[in-house]
């Protein structure tokens, strides 16, 4: 199963989580080739952050945790009417959010509620996620009180185990790249030599690696469009099969380069930022923007 896969329509929820199981267990080489190797039951995580599996209940709240997982992985083909795009929630949240790098999801249910200034509101978790499915997956929202929801939130939980409830972290982690300039031409040439044969030469994915820019990619008004957002989530996890071989400058580089293609557009990105505070890589123009700049 590639990314450029016709959706396969299902019939019940519970048949589709079926399928999603099966086809976790069998039919994908992609996935084969590029998760990391599973805990053996029981024995402790020693590769993967977060709780071990070993720790999901038996019972209702631990079928629960597994499906929210599964809709996580499967993403498109679990939840087709929501999903806009080529990609599922772990292209970003890497080996099931477990990745300790930009994007992980281990302590993330302790950080919520959270006001964030780009809502100017304090989020739920369930906000939280349906942020993604409107702008990183180009989709609908999931219905707040839905089985869905609660499945998903019911594995954030759990991937948050033992993790005490406090606000985030102070501090802007993504300041550091305020003092990069993009050099669009060395981004190319990283593209071509490090990206291309994952993603495409024209960044449309192939069997091994999603979309970054067209059609099936992210839209306009999620997180990853800004440069520095793009840049840190490089420069830690790409290439896939080598993260960490790029230097700064080569990430912010190809970052601006992935964010120079076209995308699709998110309308109420208009409304982001409402305070007019937003960060300055934010490559769209907000209400409040105006409002401050117009005289
Ligand atoms: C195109 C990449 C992308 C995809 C696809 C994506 N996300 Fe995200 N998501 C992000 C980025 C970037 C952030 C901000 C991460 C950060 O600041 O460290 C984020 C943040 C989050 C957060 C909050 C993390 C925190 O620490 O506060 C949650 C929860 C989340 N995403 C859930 C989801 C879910 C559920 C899906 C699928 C419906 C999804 N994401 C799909 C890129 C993506
Ligand atoms: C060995 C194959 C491979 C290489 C090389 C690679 N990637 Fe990826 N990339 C992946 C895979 C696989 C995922 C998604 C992981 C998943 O779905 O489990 C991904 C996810 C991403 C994402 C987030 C999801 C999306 O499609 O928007 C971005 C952005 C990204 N890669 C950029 C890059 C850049 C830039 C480079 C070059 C520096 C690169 N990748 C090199 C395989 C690769």
């Amino acid at each position: 199963m590639g990314f450029g896969h016709v959706v396969r329509r299902r019939g019940s929820p519970v048949v589709r989580i079926v399928s999603v199981g099966l086809w976790l267990l069998g039919g994908c080489a992609r996935e084969r080739a590029a998760s990391p190797p599973r805990d053996p039951p029981g024995a402790p995580s020693v590769t993967r952050p977060g709780p071990t599996d070993s720790l999901i209940p038996a019972g209702p709240l631990g079928a629960a945790i597994r499906r929210g997982r599964a809709l996580l992985v499967a993403t498109r083909d679990s939840l087709p009417g929501h999903v806009g795009n080529g990609l599922r929630c772990v292209s970003c949240h890497l080996e099931e959010g477990r990745r300790q790098a930009t994007g992980s999801w281990v302590g993330v249910y302790a950080r919520y509620p959270q006001y964030r200034p780009r809502s100017a509101t304090v989020e739920t978790i369930e906000y939280r996620i349906n942020d993604c499915f409107r702008r990183s997956m180009n989709g609908k929202p999931l219905a707040v009180d839905g089985v869905e929801m609660r499945d998903m939130v019911a594995y954030l939980w759990f991937l948050s185990r033992d993790v005490p409830i406090a606000p985030p972290q102070g501090g802007n982690r993504l300041q550091k790249w305020a003092a990069f300039r993009a050099d669009t031409a060395a981004g190319t040439a990283v593209y071509t030599a490090t990206c291309a044969k994952c993603h495409g030469p024209d960044g449309q994915g192939t069997a091994v690696g999603p979309p970054l820019w067209g059609r099936q990619s992210y839209n306009v008004g999620a997180g990853m469009t800004r440069v520095r957002t793009a840049a840190a989530f490089i420069r830690e996890n790409m290439p896939f099969d080598q993260p960490g071989t790029l230097t700064d400058q080569q990430a912010f580089d190809v970052a601006a380069y992935v964010n120079g293609h076209p995308r699709p557009d998110f309308p109420d990105k208009i409304h982001d930022w409402p305070n007019g505070d937003a960060p300055p890589d934010v490559a769209y123009p907000t209400q409040a923007a105006r409002r401050k700049t117009s005289p």
